[in-house]
C-alpha cells in the first residue's frame, strides 16, 4: 500500500517531534480571571474573595446605586405625611409641590434600580462565568484515577446547580443586606414620629422575620431532596440513552421506564411537599404585616384622636411596613441561602482541592528526537491505594528502538495496563518507565504523549466530521495526510462509500459506524500524528480478519524504524511482531517469537485457543448490536438529555 505523505519512521524523528503540535498549544484557552485561595482553613467566602475582588468595580458600585436608590425611596412616605398635613389639613404648601417631589424621587429611585439591578446580574453571571472556567479548567488537569472515581453525569449536574447557589449567595447577600440598613433609616423616621407607636409597629417584624426562617428551614432539605432527586432521573435518563443498545438487545425498555417513572414519582413527591409547605407558609408570611397594620390603625388612631399624632403618620407608618416587610423576609432568606452556598461550595472546592497526581515535574524536560527504547524497570503498579492488589509486580521489559513486541496475556492480566504507564496515565508505585532512558515522570506529559501514540481498546470519536476525528491530534494536517493515515488504516474504502465521505458527522461517540470502523479511524487518528513509539492497545480486535489483512500491510510499512507494541489476541495480529511476551502473574512469564513460545510455554498456547473462542463469541454480539444501532441517540434525545440535566437548576 502507498502512503504519499505519511512517511515511515526512518525519515528521521527530530522532525516528527518538532511538527507535532498538540491541540491544546494551537488554540490556547484564556486562563480563568481569578482562582479561589488555596487555603483550607478559611472559610467558604473568604476563599472565594479572590472571584469577587476580581470583580469589585462593578459590584461596589451596583450596591453603592442601589443604596441611593433606597435612600431616594424611603424619602416617599415621609413627604407622603408632609403632603397629608401640609397641604391637605393646613393648607400651607401647594399639593402639586409635594406630588412632583414624590414623582421625581420616585423616577430618580426607578432609574438608580436599574441600573443597579443591571450591574448586580453582571457580577452574577461573571462570578458564575469565572467558576465555571475555573472548575472545568481543573478538570482538564485531572488525572486518569480522578475519573475512574467520578461519576461524570453527577459531576456536570452538580457543578451546574452548585455554581448557581454560590453565585446567587455571593451577589445577593450583600444586595439584602444594604436593603436591611433601610430598615434602620425606615426605623428612624418612625421614632422621629412616635417613640411608642414605631414600637407597636415593628411588634410584628420578629414574628415575620421568625416566620421566614421557619418557612425557609423546613423547605431547604425538601430542596435538597428535590434536587437530588433530580441528579437520580438525570443519571437514569442518561443511561437510557447511552445504553440503548443495551437495553434494546434484552429488550428491557419495560424495566427501563419503570424505574424512570419510580426516579419521576420520587420527584414529584418532593415538589407536593414543597407546594404543601409553601401553601402552609405565604399566607401567614403576607398576613403578619397586615396585623401591624390594624395595631397602627388601632393605637395610632387612637393617637389622633387625643391630638397627639398627626392623620399623615399614619400613612407614612403605613408605608414604612409595606416597605420592611421584604428585607425581613429576605433575611430569613438569606440564612438558608447561606447553608445551601455553604454546602456547594464545599462541593465545588472537593474538587477543586484534588490535585491532580499526575503532573509535570518542576524540572521536567521536553523529549526531542526519540529513539523509542522503551524500558520497564521492576514495576510495580496498583490502580488504588490497596498494596495487595497488584496489578504489575516487579514488571520488567525492554523494547528496543524499532521493535515490534506483541504483549499477549488472559484478561485481566495487565496489558492495557502496561501501555497506559508507557503513556503515563498513571505513575507506577516503585521501579521506572522510562523511554529513551529518560524516566517518563522527568519528560512534559505533552511531550511524552506526542512520542508516544496510543491507539486505546475503547475508540471514542467525537460527534463531528471523520475528517476531523482524524485530524484531532495535527488539526493542521491537509487532506492528503488524513486521506493517506486513512488508507494506512484501512478505513479509507469504506469512508469513501460514506454519503458525504470523509465530511460524514459521526453520531455521539461513533455509534453511527460499527465498532471495527470506529477501531480503524482511531487507528488512523494515532497514525496522522506518526509517533516514534505507538501502542495499538487490542486496537484491531473488532476488525473483520480479512480487513485487517489489508491493515497489516499499511502497519508493517509504518511500523518500520518505530518501537511498537501490540497487545493483541489474534494469531495473525500477532505475527506482525518480531517479539512476543506473555504476561501473567504480574510480570513477564515467556518472552521469545511466537514459535518458541508455543513450543516452550503451554499457558500460551491456552492464551491464544480462550482468545479465539471468546472471539468467536464476540462477532455474535456484534451482529446482535448492529441491529439497533440505527436507533443512535439523535437531537432531540439530546436535548431531553439536557433538559433533564439543567431542570433542577433554576
Ligand atoms: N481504571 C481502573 N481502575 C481500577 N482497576 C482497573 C482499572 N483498569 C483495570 N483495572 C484492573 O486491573 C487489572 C488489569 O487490567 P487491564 O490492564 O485492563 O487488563 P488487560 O488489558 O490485560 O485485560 C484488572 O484486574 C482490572 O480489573
Ligand atoms: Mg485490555
Amino acid at each position: 500500500m502507498k502512503t504519499p505523505t505519511l512517511r515511515p519512521r526512518s525519515t528521521g524523528p527530530a522532525e516528527v517531534g518538532t511538527e507535532f503540535v498538540p491541540i491544546a498549544e494551537e488554540a490556547r484557552n484564556e486562563a480563568p480571571r481569578a482562582g479561589i485561595d488555596p487555603d483550607r482553613s478559611l472559610s467558604w467566602l473568604r476563599r472565594a474573595m479572590p472571584i469577587m475582588r476580581a470583580h469589585k468595580g462593578i459590584f461596589l458600585t451596583s450596591l453603592a446605586l442601589s443604596f441611593v436608590g433606597l435612600i431616594l425611596q424611603v424619602q416617599i412616605p415621609n413627604l407622603l405625611n408632609k403632603a397629608i398635613g401640609n397641604s391637605l389639613q393646613h393648607h400651607t404648601v401647594p399639593l402639586s409641590y409635594y406630588v412632583w417631589w414624590i414623582v421625581g424621587l420616585g423616577v430618580a429611585s426607578g432609574v438608580t434600580g436599574y441600573i443597579a439591578r443591571l450591574f448586580l446580574f453582571e457580577t452574577a453571571y461573571d462570578i458564575e462565568y469565572d467558576l465555571r472556567n475555573i472548575i472545568y479548567e481543573h478538570l482538564t488537569k485531572m488525572s486518569f484515577g480522578f475519573y475512574d472515581r467520578v461519576q461524570s453525569g453527577q459531576l456536570i449536574s452538580r457543578a451546574n446547580s452548585d455554581i448557581r447557589s454560590v453565585q446567587m449567595y455571593m451577589t445577593f447577600a450583600p444586595l439584602i443586606l444594604v436593603q436591611c440598613s433601610l430598615a434602620v433609616i425606615a426605623f428612624g423616621y418612625m421614632l422621629s414620629y412616635s417613640v411608642p407607636l414605631a414600637f407597636v409597629a415593628m411588634a410584628m417584624m420578629p414574628l415575620v422575620f421568625w416566620t421566614g426562617v421557619r418557612m425557609r428551614n423546613s423547605m431547604f432539605p425538601v430542596s435538597w431532596i428535590i434536587q437530588a432527586r433530580l441528579a437520580d432521573v438525570a443519571t437514569i435518563v442518561d443511561e437510557n440513552v447511552n445504553g440503548v443498545r443495551v437495553v434494546k438487545s434484552f429488550a428491557a425498555e419495560q424495566q427501563q421506564l419503570r424505574a424512570l417513572s419510580g426516579a419521576a414519582e420520587r420527584v414529584q413527591w418532593g415538589y407536593i411537599r414543597d407546594a404543601d409547605l409553601r401553601a402552609k407558609f405565604t399566607p401567614l408570611v403576607q398576613n403578619l404585616p397586615q396585623v401591624g397594620l390594624a395595631l397602627v390603625l388601632v393605637f395610632g388612631g387612637y393617637m389622633v384622636i387625643h391630638g397627639s399624632l398627626q392623620i399623615g403618620a399614619i400613612v407614612a407608618f403605613n408605608s414604612y411596613l409595606l416597605m420592611l416587610q421584604a428585607p425581613f423576609m429576605m433575611l430569613g432568606m438569606l440564612i438558608m441561602m447561606g447553608q445551601r452556598a455553604a454546602a456547594s461550595a464545599d462541593r465545588i472546592y472537593e474538587i477543586l482541592d484534588e490535585q491532580p497526581t499526575v503532573t509535570d515535574a518542576p524540572d521536567a524536560a521536553d523529549l526531542t528526537d526519540c529513539a523509542g527504547d522503551v524500558r520497564f524497570r521492576h514495576v510495580d503498579f496498583a490502580y488504588g491505594e490497596d498494596d495487595e492488589q497488584l496489578v504489575l509486580a516487579d514488571f520488567d521489559l525492554h523494547v528496543r528502538p524499532g521493535q515490534t513486541v506483541a504483549i499477549v496475556g488472559r484478561t485481566g492480566a495487565g496489558k492495557s495496563t502496561v501501555a497506559r504507564l508507557l503513556a503515563r496515565f498513571y505513575d507506577v508505585r516503585h521501579g521506572s518507565v522510562e523511554l529513551d532512558g529518560h524516566d517518563v515522570r522527568d519528560l512534559t506529559l505533552a511531550s511524552l504523549r506526542a512520542n508516544v501514540g496510543v491507539v486505546l481498546d475503547e475508540p471514542f470519536l467525537f460527534s463531528v466530521s471523520i475528517r476531523d476525528n482524524i485530524a484531532y491530534g495535527r488539526p493542521s494536517a491537509t487532506p492528503a495526510e488524513v486521506e493517506a493515515a486513512a488508507r494506512a488504516a484501512g478505513a479509507h474504502e469504506f469512508i469513501s462509500h460514506l454519503s458525504a465521505g470523509y465530511d460524514t458527522v459521526v453520531g455521539e461517540r461513533g455509534y453511527t459506524l460499527s465498532g471495527g470502523q470506529r477501531q480503524r479511524i482511531a487507528i488512523a487518528r494515532t497514525l496522522l500524528v506518526n509517533p516514534p513509539v505507538l501502542v495499538l492497545d487490542d486496537a484491531t480486535s473488532a476488525i473483520d480478519v480479512q480487513v485487517e489483512q489489508t491493515i497489516h500491510a499499511g502497519l508493517k510499512l509504518l511500523m518500520e524504524g518505530r518501537t511498537t507494541l501490540i497487545i493483541a489476541h489474534r494469531l495473525s495480529t500477532i505475527s506482525l511482531a518480531d517479539r512476543v511476551v506473555l504476561l501473567d502473574s504480574q510480570r513477564v512469564v515467556a518472552d521469545g517469537t511466537h514459535a518458541e513460545l508455543l513450543a516452550s510455554t503451554p499457558l500460551y498456547a491456552e492464551v491464544l485457543a480462550q482468545a479465539a473462542e471468546f472471539e468467536a463469541a464476540d462477532e455474535r454480539v456484534d451482529e446482535e448490536a448492529s441491529d439497533v444501532e440505527s436507533d443512535a441517540g439523535d437531537g432531540q434525545l439530546g436535548a431531553l438529555l439536557d433538559a433533564v440535566r439543567t431542570g433542577g437548576d433554576r
